[in-house]
């Protein structure tokens, strides 16, 4: 049987973290049982960023360093700038000739996202942003893709895809675009080491490229249960981010953790000596393939130029069918 078609990107926006990790582990995985293709999708970040290019070029390469450094295979899979692969624009371009302005407007992620970067101060009603879902379809039904790993944050993007790929097909009495799926996988919700969200810009996050030094010093700032003052004290392990983590990376250990913390039998301090351990042992395997690619940039550059070339192929053999289905 063929195999199934799955894109997937990131927008770049700076270094991933450790949250990210459970999504990445499972790209690495789909790569055996499908055809994929993965994007670092920098028009995307313009939406937002038009006025803060500075940094896109680094956070770029960062991306494909924490890309390779988790494990996806550029031999397996093709692993590319979507701005080198010009087709993306072009679908966009002509699916916008056919897109009502009101299934923009309707996607409850672009007022969501208007009023909260309005509340900072940031005016985003540019005719890119709004069309932000649209890009998304485009990066997706350019490979006409059937399956699209992603989080459930990104579930109304994705029935909106499948909406414009019904439209073209109905409207040009064809089959070209298939409705991809979600694939939502089980993500593993990881807090920042202060109980909130984990973001870097509230420098609660462990990056994927943290030293051992660096685990540490975020393990240490975990919060643990408030109400145990001394190690005999017993300890409420629910309340406890150190325990989230070692219910996460610890899972042999967990049980026993758990009973000596309610027991008031392990201080936390020993705790947390533990955890930044199991998670350095997590990370130091990325550690080191990060090292080899980062010695390496031409490397990177021929990643990124084979990338394109063979995700180029894909697309230029869809978009010669969509132009044959609109007669352009
Ligand atoms: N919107 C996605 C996000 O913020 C990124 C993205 C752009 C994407 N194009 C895509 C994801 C295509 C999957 C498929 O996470």
């Amino acid at each position: 049987m063929e195999k199934g078609i799955i894109f997937s990107g990131m927008r770049p926006t700076g270094k991933l973290h450790i949250g990210h990790l459970s999504v990445l582990e499972n790209w690495v995985k789909l790569q055996d049982e499908y055809k994929c293709f993965f994007g670092i999708v920098d028009w995307h970040a313009l939406t937002t960023a038009f006025d803060n290019t500075e940094n896109l070029q680094d956070h770029i390469k960062m991306m494909l360093l924490d890309w390779l450094s988790a494990g996806l295979d550029p031999d397996k899979s093709p692993i590319f700038l979507q701005s080198h692969v010009k087709e993306h624009g072009e679908l966009h371009l002509l699916l916008s000739m056919i897109t009502p302005l009101s299934w923009l407007e309707r996607v409850p992620t672009y007022k969501d996202q208007l009023q909260q970067l309005g509340k900072q101060g940031k005016d985003i009603s540019t005719y890119g942003f709004l069309g932000y879902p649209l890009l998304m379809a485009a990066d997706i039904l350019v490979y006409r893709a059937d399956t699209v790993p992603v989080g459930e944050d990104q579930l109304p993007h994705l029935e909106f895809c499948r909406e414009i790929a019904r439209r073209f097909n109905h409207l040009y009495q064809t089959d070209v675009l298939p409705e991809p799926k979600a694939k939502l996988s089980k993500i593993k919700l990881l807090p920042g080491v202060d109980g909130r969200k984990m973001s870097k810009s509230y420098n609660n996050d462990i990056p994927l490229n943290a030293t051992q030094q660096e685990i540490i010093e975020k393990v240490q700032m975990m919060v643990t249960d408030p109400q145990r003052i001394k190690k005999t004290d017993p300890g409420n392990p629910e309340v406890c981010i150190v325990h989230k983590y070692h219910s996460i990376y610890n899972t042999e250990e967990i049980e026993e953790i758990r009973e000596s913390c309610q027991g008031g039998k392990i201080g936390c301090v020993a705790c947390k000596k533990r955890l930044a351990k199991i998670l350095d042992n997590v990370l130091s395997p990325m550690r080191e393939r990060r090292s080899y690619y980062e010695a390496r940039p031409e490397l990177l550059q021929d990643i990124l130029a084979d990338g394109a070339a063979r995700a180029g192929q894909e697309t230029s053999k869809t978009m010669e069918l969509i132009r044959k289905a609109m007669n352009v």
